[in-house]
This record gives structure tokens, C-alpha cells and sequence, in this order.
């Protein structure tokens, strides 16, 4: 029964208790009404009492387990909850961070949905889960039925790994798959969907053969939430784009205001902004003609019948291409070259990380129906940057760091996506889709007077700039260390006044820069922690948080191996011992990053 419809009449409460009921979930979502229900059940259960139809034995239910490191899993693992409770379907969604790993022995109906990180590294969250499947510790699941959904991004060499390990240890274990795992590329929503439609049909068959089916009888999902989000983006207005690095840097490098207006939308620090972009119509324009097509033509993206100029603009990616597209391209232009490369994995995945869809093109010739060409694209991501702003301090605006992605190709100068819409292309007042994405693997300790580390060379200095603000606007006593990095003092040093007026108030208690080139020698942040190795194992043993914002590739990497230096000298640990140091760090959260 809904609950809208519950009368005295019909239940065991009065009809101020009904009212009270009716108010207190009016406005919960199907989630928030899903834990509600979970939670009044243990209740129920811890006073002895019984739900009516489960008197015998729990529930059979559905669990749904993600991990995610930038909300992709997640957003997909919502929608799959919201889908398996408007079957019906008893539905418990849990983060992988919050699953009691043991309890995997008492599921019998398991969907997981998971992204991969790193090298082909499970997300932060997911560690210690896919650390307890892969051990000896794990237990025999017989009784289980499963399947995984993996996301991943194909230009990677260890494409879906996490997802991939996850399903191939339950199978090992013993686990019967009800549907053979998706692996999705960056554009999963179509893949996503259709895994989602057929997991979901098979776990409600077996589990209504399961002795102890049971059903929910939660209002459909459908109820649209307020809550702006990835599908769902809010329009801001870009306030701001001022390039803050110097005439002569070899990086553009912009502060970015956007203004939230009346949205609502909140932010923590630490959080990063999803930002849909348009593509240059110049570089559209330049493919179309290339392609000997014309912009008019119309092309079918999913619903919608839209001129071939506006499906490049808005719906695909030019600025990125993939394996699989530079694959048929090779087929269709028949270049030598091209074919040369789609034969090697490894020189397929070089080249198509380093070309865009124009370079691509330009190889060589080929005739391609516009449909044809469409469906061979990737469809467009937005893309995230790391909020550089405290609410407290800025109020319904967001600020960014954007680094422009400016490179040459042959004679040509070739612009990112998103970084060239923001950084290049977009006037004041232009309109921007936004939403956040929430970070729950990056944030300030929850103690004011915790000592913080910060390392965050390049553009990763943005979410320091919001930690400091939100230090300083609560007044939180904990120290605050600072290593920045970049190529010059003069041209590339990122808000080199408010640093500088952080540390005469006291609110920054050290500040180390390298500039690497500066002088004959490269100079990086990871020698700067090296020349304070005692200083920094002590503010490390004072239970100081360490965090780390920017390159993924090399920087997070060298700033790791040089914070095992200084443990094992430090600390005279072995080198085996400082990697569980960190290890225990960073499982007590306090050895955070935010790297890309
Ligand atoms: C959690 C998170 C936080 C982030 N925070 C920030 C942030 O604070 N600031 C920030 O600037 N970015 C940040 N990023 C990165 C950001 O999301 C984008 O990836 C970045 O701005 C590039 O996107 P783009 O659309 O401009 O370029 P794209 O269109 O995605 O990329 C252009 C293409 O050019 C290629 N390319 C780039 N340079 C060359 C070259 N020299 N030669 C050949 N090919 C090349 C690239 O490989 C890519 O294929 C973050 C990413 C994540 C995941
Ligand atoms: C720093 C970084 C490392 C990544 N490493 C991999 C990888 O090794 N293999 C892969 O398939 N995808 C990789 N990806 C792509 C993500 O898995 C993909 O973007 C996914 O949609 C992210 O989902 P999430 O937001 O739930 O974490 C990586 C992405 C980032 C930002």
C-alpha cells in the first residue's frame, strides 16, 4: 500500500501518527524511503516483532554493491537500485566502503557495479573489499547469483580490471552469474542500460523461486528529483576566465567563477564539478568538410533527428578519439598506416590517446555515410575539475583551475574539449551545465585542530585553495603545509598572493614551492618532502592527513615512492614496512588523493 494512501482505517495508527508518518517521508526519495524502510524493519526486529509475510525466515533479497572513485558507478548503481524497487524487488544498495565483507557468505542475490582506477586498480573505497576476495579469507559462495557491470575507459591498458576481478573471483568461489558481466567504455549509458534490464530480469526470476522471496511495495520510482545531476545538469553562467599564469608560461592556465545563481546546489570541499562543454563549430565544420558531407544532413542520436554540424557540436566527442574508432577508420580509408598500428593493442592505444578525430581523419580519405560516421564516435562525457572554492567563502559560486589543453599537431594547434570551451571559447555569462560530484575520498579531517599536508603541483593545487578557505572561515586551529610545484616562480606560481597572505596570518604554517626549471636541475615536489623528510614523518606521527591533487601518471607516483623514503628512513622501517604504513594510512583515510 502507499503510503499517501494509508488511512487510520486501514492501519494500526491514528490519524495523527498517520499524518506524522505521511509528513516525515513526503519528501525522502526512493533511496532515502529504501534505507527508511530497512531501518524501521530493524526496529521492528530488535523489539521482536515480525513483518507479517517473513515470519519464518529474512527476506531474500538483492544487494547491490558499487565502487566508485568519481561517481560513475555510483550514478549507475542508483539508478539500477531505483529500477529494481519499481519491479519490486527487495533492493539493498551499498557502497563497497560500508559492506561488512564477511556477509558476503549470507547473500544469495548479488549486482555489483564498478569502475576501475589507477593502473587497472580498484577505486579507493573498494580496496580492502577486493583485497578480502582475492585472499584466502574469502569464503565458498555456492548459494550466490550474480553479476558485474564493470566501467572502464578503453584507452587504458588494464581496461575494466576491477570489474573483471570481481567476477571472475565469485565465479571462483563458486558464484553462478545470472548474466555475463558488461564491460563499458566512457560512454556507458546505453551498455549500463541494457545490462540493468537483464540482471535485473533474471535476479526477480530466481528470486522468486528463492523459498523466501519477498516483495517491496514502495511507490515507483519516477518522482523527479530536484537534485541536479550528471543527467540532469544545472545551466549556470560562467562568471569568470582569466588566465593566471604569466605572458611568457608555456601553460595557460585559468581561474574560473561560475555562478550557481538560484540552484541550490551545495558543495564540500573536495568535491569536483562535472562540466558539459559544446565542441568548437570551426573544428565540426573542418570534419564534416573533410568527410565531403553536409552540415544540413540529418543524423538519428538515440530520439532526436539533429543536423550533422549540431550532433558534432553537442553530442560527440571530436577532441578525444578511441581505439575503436581510429580501428574503423583504418577499414574504411584503407591507409596503410592505420592498419599498421589497429595491429598493434599497444601502438592502437598510443596513437588514439594522442590524436584527435580531425587527425584521424586526415591520414588518409574515406567515404562514410554521416549515420555511419556518428555511430562510429564516441557519445560526449562531461568532464571533472576539482572545486577550488569553499561555499563558506564564496557562497552560490564555484571557482576551478582549468589548465587548457593547447598542443600542436603538424602545422595545427589542437584545443581540449572542455578545457578549450571553458578556457577559450566561452564569453562571460555564457551558460555552463554543471553538476557536482561528490567526493567522499577527499576531504578535510573531521577534527579542526588535525595538522594537514597538502601536495598539489600544477592545477592540483584547487582543492587547497577551497581546504584553506573553508580552514579559515570556520577557524579551524590544525596546521596547514603546503608543497606547490610548476616550471617557473615568475610565470606559473598559482595564486601566489593568497599563499603568500595565508602564510603572514599564520592560517598556512609552511609553504615549500619547487620550480623546476628555475634553475640547471629539475627541482619537483617530491624533493621538497625529501628535504623535510624528519619534519614531514613528524607531522605524519602527530596524526597529520596527507593529500595528494594533480598528475596521475608521474607526480602522484614519485610524491608516493619519495613518502616511502622518508618512512624507511625516517621511521627505520623497511621499504615493505613503510608501504603498510601508508597502506594503513590511507585505509584510516588519512592519506587521500585526487589525481587525473
Ligand atoms: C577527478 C578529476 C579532477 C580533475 N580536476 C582538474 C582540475 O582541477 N583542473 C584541470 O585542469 N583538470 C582537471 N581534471 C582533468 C579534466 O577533467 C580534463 O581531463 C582536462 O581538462 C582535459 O579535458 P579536455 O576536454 O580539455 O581535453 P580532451 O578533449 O579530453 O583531451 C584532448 C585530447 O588531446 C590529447 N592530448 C593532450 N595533449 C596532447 C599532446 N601534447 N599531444 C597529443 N595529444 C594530446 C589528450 O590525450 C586527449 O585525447 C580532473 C580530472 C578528474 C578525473
Ligand atoms: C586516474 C584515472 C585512472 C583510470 N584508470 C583506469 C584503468 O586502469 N582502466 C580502465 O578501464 N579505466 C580507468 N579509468 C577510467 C574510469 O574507470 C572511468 O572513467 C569510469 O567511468 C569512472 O567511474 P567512477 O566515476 O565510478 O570511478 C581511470 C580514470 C581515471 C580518472
Amino acid at each position: 500500500m502507499l503510503l499517501k494512501e494509508l488511512s487510520s482505517l486501514a492501519s494500526p495508527l491514528s490519524d495523527q501518527q498517520v499524518q506524522l508518518l505521511q509528513k516525515a517521508t513526503a519528501e525522502l526519495s526512493v533511496t532515502q524511503l529504501a534505507w527508511v524502510s530497512g531501518y524501521l524493519a530493524g526496529i521492528g526486529q530488535s523489539a521482536g516483532l515480525q513483518a507479517p509475510q517473513a515470519q519464518t525466515q529474512a527476506a531474500a533479497k538483492l544487494t547491490i554493491l558499487y565502487a566508485s572513485q568519481t561517481g560513475n558507478a555510483k550514478g549507475v548503481a542508483e539508478e539500477l537500485h531505483s529500477a529494481a524497487l519499481a519491479k519490486e524487488i527487495n533492493a539493498e544498495l551499498v557502497n563497497v566502503t560500508d559492506y561488512k565483507a564477511k556477509s558476503l557468505k549470507n547473500e544469495t542475490h548479488l549486482l555489483i557495479v564498478a569502475s576501475t582506477n589507477g593502473e587497472g586498480e580498484p577505486p579507493d573505497d573498494a580496496i580492502a573489499f577486493h583485497e578480502f576476495l582475492s585472499s584466502k579469507k574469502a569464503p565458498k559462495l555456492d548459494k550466490l547469483h550474480y553479476s558485474v557491470l564493470a566501467l572502464g575507459d578503453s584507452s587504458y591498458e588494464f581496461f575494466c580490471q576491477t570489474g573483471k576481478d570481481f567476477d571472475q573471483r565469485l565465479a571462483e568461489l563458486g558464484a553462478q552469474r545470472v548474466c555475463e558481466r558488461v564491460d563499458c567504455d566512457v560512454d556507458y549509458d546505453e551498455a549500463a542500460a541494457d545490462w540493468t534490464e537483464q540482471a535485473l530480469s533474471e535476479i526477480k526470476q530466481t528470486l522468486a523461486s528463492a523459498p523466501s522471496a519477498s516483495v517491496v511495495s514502495l511507490p515507483v520510482a519516477g518522482g523527479a528529483s530536484s537534485q541536479y545531476n550528471k543527467k540532469n545538469p544545472y545551466t549556470a553562467s560562467l562568471s569568470v576566465s582569466q588566465k593566471i599564469t604569466g605572458r611568457d608560461s608555456a601553460k595557460d592556465v585559468r581561474h574560473v567563477e561560475i555562478d550557481l545563481g538560484e540552484s541550490g546546489l551545495q558543495y564540500q570541499v573536495g568535491d569536483a564539478l562535472g562540466v558539459w562543454f559544446e565542441n568548437d563549430r570551426e573544428l565540426a565544420s573542418q570534419i564534416i568538410n573533410r568527410l565531403g558531407l553536409s552540415e544540413d544532413q540529418l543524423v538519428q542520436v538515440e530520439e532526436q533527428a539533429l543536423s550533422l554540424l549540431d550532433a558534432l557540436v553537442e553530442k560527440f566527442e571530436l577532441t578525444q578519439t578511441s581505439p575503436a574508432f581510429v580501428e574503423a577508420w583504418a577499414n574504411w580509408s584503407g591507409s596503410k598506416k592505420l592498419a599498421a598500428i589497429v595491429a598493434s593493442k599497444e601502438k592502437l592505444r598510443e596513437y588514439a590517446a594522442n590524436h584527435q578525430v580531425i587527425d584521424v581523419l586526415l591520414e588518409k580519405k574515406a567515404k562514410v555515410a554521416a549515420q555511419e560516421f556518428v555511430n562510429a564516435l564516441r557519445k560526449l562525457t562531461p568532464r571533472l575539475y576539482s572545486i577550488a572554492s569553499a561555499q563558506a567563502e564564496v557562497e552560490e559560486e564555484v571557482h576551478l583551475t582549468v589548465g587548457v589543453v593547447r598542443y600542436q599537431q603538424g602545422d595545427e594547434y589542437r584545443l581540449g574539449g572542455a578545457s578549450g570551451f571553458l578556457g577559450a571559447r566561452a564569453e562571460e555569462g555564457a551558460a555552463v551545465k554543471v553538476f557536482v560530484e561528490h567526493n567522499d575520498n577527499f576531504r578535510l579531517p573531521n577534527n579542526p585542530d588535525t595538522p594537514v599536508i597538502m601536495v598539489g603541483p600544477g592545477t592540483g593545487i584547487a582543492p587547497f585553495r577551497a581546504f584553506m578557505q573553508q580552514r579559515d572561515a570556520s577557524n579551524a586551529q590544525g596546521k596547514n603545509w603546503l608543497f606547490f610545484g610548476d616550471q617557473t616562480y615568475t610565470q606559473d606560481f598559482l595564486y601566489q598572493t593568497e599563499w603568500q597572505g595565508y602564510l603572514k596570518s599564520g592560517l598556512l604554517s609552511k609553504l615549500d614551492v619547487a620550480f623546476s626549471r628555475d634553475q640547471a636541475e629539475k627541482i619537483y615536489v617530491q624533493d621538497r618532502l625529501k628535504e623535510n623528510a624528519a619534519e614531514v614523518y613528524q607531522w605524519l606521527e602527530e596524526g597529520a592527513h596527507l593529500y595528494i591533487c594533480g598528475d596521475a601518471n608521474r607526480m602522484a607516483k614519485d610524491v608516493h615512492q619519495a613518502l616511502i623514503e622518508i618512512i624507511v628512513e625516517q621511521g627505520k622501517q623497511s621499504p615493505d614496512q613503510a608501504e603498510e604504513y601508508l597502506k594503513q594510512l590511507r585505509s584510516a583515510k588519512r592519506y587521500q588523493k585526487d589525481v587525473y
